[in-house]
């Protein structure tokens, strides 16, 4: 097939490309309007169809004869466990789910709260609430409880699921008081909590509100599929945006379905019985999307992995579960390539093993830096595919469309847009730039089915944060350019959002967090270099006058903060004290400037800085702390 004709059919007949897309699944009833417009003004995708996304994802393929095979295989190096769930016997573990949601008065429309670690229940669960047109709202469980508390007030949660523990490498971590923690630190208060016990944590339940869940499980009936519209709301997926409050980005059933099985086909190249490994958490979006829906949806097998990269046991893991589950595409981050290049540059654990299944190793989640792109072509010998998307779409923006035509890898490169999304590079004024000019990536509106339609409770925001800047544009907050061969560059984010690796996190929320200290006046948090994480935050803090608090107290204690409010995943290691920041004359801060300093890049002294003094402190001040293009260390980061 040719990309240039599939992907301009796309964009130029978008309701009667993604009419034959939506027909290759198994509506209840068929949209009666492919695109159209919500009373908001919003594009809204299958108008009028009916349908429900567990169904697609689990009973049609055994009534099509996939029932014995794989749905799921667990992976458990902390546990030392590996099991594998049928389609038949995941669909009944998760019927019986969603009949004991039922029966504590969950429905469709309902909202449910999900704060588990890798393990299957996790995704039976999401699968349940979709069977029953709940809305499941899964939170990453390595967020401290105050992020889970604000999630639960915003979601307002009939019923949270959780489990008694995590495993961090060695490291057994309780989940319950830190959802008891959240429980009590936030307004809205769930009904009931379902517990999962796991034998090496029991957790103590909460009388007349939590409840074990293989006891209600156990007790419960299957429930049924619920017909839901295709646009009535799957999940909703907390993400960063650049304030305290992160945004809830709703994903509807409809387009999704349509999307999660198209992108199967034509972005992965993969076909229904194949093994698809997507190395992530279901806490993101690269969880939802590739390990719990479109692989089910797609009929293949996917991996639950509970473990890391490294150290569980050791930087041969991910070989050892590709082969030893013959996985035919395989998708993670570039910092997980990242820490394993460190252990093992020769890669000589990955030659221990057969992985002659394997046809292709996707990342996303960061740029993927070219030494590590590079590294592991050399390595593997196999197509090595950086694609780019966000939270916000659920699916890829731009990539190698391997299902389509494949095209040759540039480093640093995405390479093109996917079908159905119009990318085009704009100045701050709106003005379209030419080839290889950087401004911000927009996405000409409509966004294609699967992306979002609105922020959960808040279309304002939802119009604020993508829709204003440029109208007619979606903003998706990266900056980049598109080549003369038409393959575009994500240079990273233009805004108050990094990647640390490969958790999207806010610094401008860290900013909020470090003003509640008494002594900070204020703060800049800002995303630096770090070799194996991509980025890391760092503050520089102005203290309030009179203040004379020792510079390491005050870090200690903005460390504890930002762990305690964040969770450890934030990975805040510095706190420096200056007597000022950067600004522009009408006040603001200099941010971008400070990154270039800090990672030694070069930058030109802004025209409307206030004081230009001010730069050569924030340089002393890291030279004097070995911190950023000062240190070539990188062990002193951990
Ligand atoms: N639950 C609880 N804590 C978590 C956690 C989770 N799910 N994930 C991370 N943490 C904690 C870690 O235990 C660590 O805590 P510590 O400071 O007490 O040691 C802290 O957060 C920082 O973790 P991290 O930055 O991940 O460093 P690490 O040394 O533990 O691991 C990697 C480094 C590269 C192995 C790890 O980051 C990794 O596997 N990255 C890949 C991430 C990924 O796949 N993202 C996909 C998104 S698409
Ligand atoms: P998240 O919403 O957590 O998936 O994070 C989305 C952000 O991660 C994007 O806006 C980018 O800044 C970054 N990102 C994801 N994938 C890529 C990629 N392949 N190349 C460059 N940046 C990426």
């Amino acid at each position: 097939m040719n990309y240039d004709e599939f992907y301009r059919k796309s964009i130029d007949d978008k309701v009667g490309f993604w009419s034959e897309q939506a027909l290759k699944l198994a509506w209840y009833k068929a949209p009666q309007k492919i695109l159209s417009k919500d009373k908001n003004g919003f594009y809204r995708w299958f108008r009028g169809g009916k349908l429900n996304t567990g169904y697609l994802a689990l009973d049609y393929h055994i009534e099509h004869g996939r029932g014995k095979q794989t749905a799921f295989i667990y992976d458990s190096p902390v546990t030392d466990t590996i099991k594998k769930f049928t389609y038949n016997q995941t669909k009944r573990q998760v019927a019986k789910i969603a009949g004991a949601l039922k029966s504590l008065g969950v429905n469709k429309g309902d909202t449910v709260v999900i704060y588990m670690p890798m393990i299957p229940e996790a995704t039976f669960s999401m699968l349940a609430c979709a069977r029953i047109g709940a809305i499941h709202s899964v939170v990453f469980g390595g967020f401290a409880p105050h992020e889970l508390a604000i999630r639960i007030d915003d979601a307002k949660p009939k019923v949270i699921i959780s489990a008694s523990c995590g495993i961090e490498f060695d490291k057994v971590i309780p989940y319950k008081p830190l959802l008891d923690d959240a429980i009590n630190q936030s307004e809205h208060q769930p009904a009931n909590c379902l517990i999962l016990q796991r034998p090496m944590c029991e957790a103590s339940l909460v009388e007349n509100r939590d409840l074990d869940f293989e006891q209600l499980v156990a007790a419960s009936k299957p429930a049924k599929c619920v017909r839901v519209d295709a646009t009535d709301p799957l999940y909703i997926l907390y993400t960063s945006g650049t304030t305290g409050k992160p945004k809830g980005v709703v994903r509807d059933n409809g387009g999704h379905a349509v999307a999660m099985r198209f992108s199967m086909e034509y972005v992965y190249n993969v076909k229904a019985g194949d093994v698809f490994w997507a190395a992530s958490d279901v806490g993101w979006v690269v969880g939802h999307s590739y390990i719990v829906y479109a692989p089910l949806i797609m009929g293949c097998t996917s991996i639950i992995f509970e473990g890391k990269p490294i150290r569980t046991p050791n930087a041969g893991t991910f070989w050892r579960v590709i082969a030893q589950h013959k996985v035919n595409t395989f998708f993670t981050a570039p910092t997980a390539f990242r820490a394993i290049r460190k252990e093992d540059p020769e890669a000589l654990f990955m030659n221990k093993y057969n992985l002659n299944s394997l046809k292709a190793i996707f990342v996303a989640g960061e740029r993927c830096d070219p030494p590590t792109l590079e590294w592991l072509q050399n390595i593997s010998k196999l197509p090595v595919i950086d694609h780019w998307w966000q939270t916000e779409t659920g699916w890829s923006i731009v990539a190698n469309m391997m299902g389509v035509e494949q095209f040759d890898v540039k480093a640093g490169s995405a390479t093109k847009p996917v079908c159905g999304y119009d990318v085009q590079i704009l100045s701050e004024k709106g003005r379209k730039l030419g080839k290889n000019k950087e401004g911000y990536v927009a996405i000409k509106l409509p966004l294609p089915p699967g992306t979002l339609p609105t922020l959960w409770n808040d279309n304002e925001r939802f119009k604020h944060s993508y829709l204003k800047k440029f109208k007619g544009y979606y903003l998706s907050g990266d900056g980049g350019y598109i080549d003369q061969d038409g393959y575009v560059f994500i240079m990273g984010r233009v805004d108050d959002v990094i990647n640390v690796a490969g958790h999207r996190l806010s610094t401008g929320e860290m900013e909020e967090i470090i003003g509640y200290h008494p002594a900070v006046a204020e703060s800049a948090v800002i995303g630096i270099t770090d070799e194996l994480r991509g980025q890391r935050p760092i503050g520089f803090v102005v203290l309030k006058d009179g203040k004379n608090i020792e510079e390491s107290q005050i870090e200690r204690d903005l460390i504890g903060l930002i762990r305690d409010k964040i969770g450890a995943v934030a990975f805040f290691r510095n706190a420096l004290v200056v007597k000022r920041l950067p600004k522009t004359r009408s006040g603001k801060i200099l941010r971008k400037t400070m990154r270039q300093i800090v990672d030694g890049e070069a930058f030109t002294i802004p025209s409307t800085i206030d004081d230009v003094n001010i730069l050569n402190e924030i340089e002393e001040c890291i030279k004097s702390r070995n911190i950023g293009v000062y240190c070539n260390d990188l062990k002193q980061h951990s």
